[in-house]
């Protein structure tokens, strides 16, 4: 928002966070992502439920941090996340340990340190945690990731829930995984988790998928399951351009939940990631040359694909805005905003209509609080990018530029060379 022709975050100008951490950096509004959380949580209030923040998309400590003592629970797929959120002060019990791939190490950890469930995605890793969990004596607490084959409509990088997808297990052998489960020794069946995909922008699928879910609930129940917890996963889109998107809000989707599935009796977890931070937050980068090729204009900037991969990965839009306002009338031009990295791909917009944007000139990405530090990289040895925190008029950084020293003394020359 520009305050006095300037961009802020809350009270703080971004120019001025620019002026004391360099560009470029990512910048975080405390308020926006309490009252993304809050927003869920009212949608979905009176149903007893727990919002499982998705670490994946912002793993900041502070950011957890900040949500965890709102009351949030975490969803984590690695265990380097599960201590992510555990070095926050998220208790064990309100972290939910998702992912197709964990370790029997990565299991082990989490049933020592404590864990709400484990959202179990094949027959193999239900064996494996039986193992590790019969090994410890104790008792995993699981939900079996069921892939209902609802085509989600989103990114192809990024829907889950069609049977071609790696997800979960098939929902037509839902019901004979569960009576193997009963089995096991070291695990209890709590519930039924889903995830269909990320950033979808209508509530038909979700729909679709939890009238499925709902069926399976019954069935699951009859074959005498104890079914107390639905994971809902998260997925639900945001809006990247200002103009023309509207997708459905928490309420939207909070009202079509309590109709599908509220009368079920089950505590409902969800774990939005993108619709919590992605608003929340913008990359800040400088100009550093504006050049004028043969065909069209660059805007070469101190930020590039390492830092933010969306526009190269998934050809993502993000608005982009000068931190000093545009003169009223003045002419918006089209121009290719790249990075320094060698390669045309480090590309985050084509031909986009810019006001005059000069060298030394910052400008910020929107909607990069989701999927946007944490994808980040060191490729051509930049270096990982600052994140900073914004609430009312002070602001804090989150995390540090490191030091090129410390960069380069993490490799190490053996002692033959
Ligand atoms: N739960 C599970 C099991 C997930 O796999 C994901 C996201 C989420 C929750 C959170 O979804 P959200 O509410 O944030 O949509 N890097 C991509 C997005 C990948 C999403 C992967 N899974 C991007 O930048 O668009």
């Amino acid at each position: 928002m520009y305050r006095n022709g300037h961009l802020h975050a809350e009270d703080v100008a971004l120019s001025t966070i620019a002026d004391s951490v360099g560009t470029p950096f990512y910048c975080y509004s405390a308020a926006t992502l309490t009252r993304h959380f809050t927003l869920f949580k009212e949608a979905l209030d009176p149903l007893p439920h727990l919002i499982c923040f998705a670490v994946k998309s912002n793993s900041n400590v502070a950011v957890l941090k900040l949500l965890g003592d709102l009351g949030a629970g975490m969803d984590v797929v690695s265990i380097g996340e599960y201590l992510r959120a555990r070095a926050a002060g998220v208790p064990g019990d309100r972290i939910v340990f998702s992912g197709v791939g964990k370790t029997r190490d990565e299991m082990r950890q989490a049933l020592l340190g404590g864990v709400r469930q484990f959202n179990v995605e094949s027959e193999p890793e239900l064996e494996a945690l039986s193992q590790v969990a019969t090994a410890l004596g104790m008792e995993a607490p699981i939900t079996l990731r069921v892939n209902p084959d609802v085509d989600a409509k989103t990114h192809e990088k990024i829907s889950t829930g069609r049977k071609e997808d790696k997800f979960g297990v098939p929902i037509s052998r839902a019901r004979a995984i569960y009576a193997r489960a009963a089995q096991l020794t070291g695990l209890r069946v709590i519930g039924v988790d889903m995830h269909i995909g990320s950033q979808l922008t209508e509530l038909a699928p979700f729909e679709a998928a939890y009238v499925k879910m709902a069926d399976l609930v019954r069935d699951l129940r009859a074959d005498g399951h104890t079914i107390e917890r639905l994971d809902l996963g998260g997925g639900l889109g945001i809006p990247y351009t200002r103009s023309n998107e509207a997708p459905p809000l928490p309420t939207d989707y909070g009202a079509m939940v309590k109709r599908v599935l509220g009368d079920l009796g089950c505590e409902i977890e969800i774990e939005p990631g993108r619709l919590i931070s992605g608003n929340a937050g913008v990359l800040v980068t400088e100009v550093i040359y504006r050049k004028q090729a043969e065909e069209r204009e660059f805007l070469i900037v101190d930020a590039a694909m390492n830092d933010l991969v969306r526009p190269a990965m998934y050809a993502a839009h993000h608005d982009i805005e000068p931190l000093v306002e545009a003169e009223p009338g003045a002419p918006m031009l089209p121009v290719d905003i790249v990075g320094p990295i060698c390669e045309s791909g480090d590309t985050f917009a084509k031909q986009r209509a810019l006001p005059p944007v000069s060298a030394g000139d910052r400008i910020a990405f929107r909607s990069a609080g989701a999927y946007g530090a944490v994808m980040a990289s060191e490729y051509n040895s930049r270096l990982l990018v600052p994140e900073v925190l914004v609430s009312g008029d002070h602001f804090a950084v989150i995390r540090p530029r490191p030091s090129y020293d410390d960069m380069i003394a993490r490799d190490t020359i053996p002692d033959w060379l």
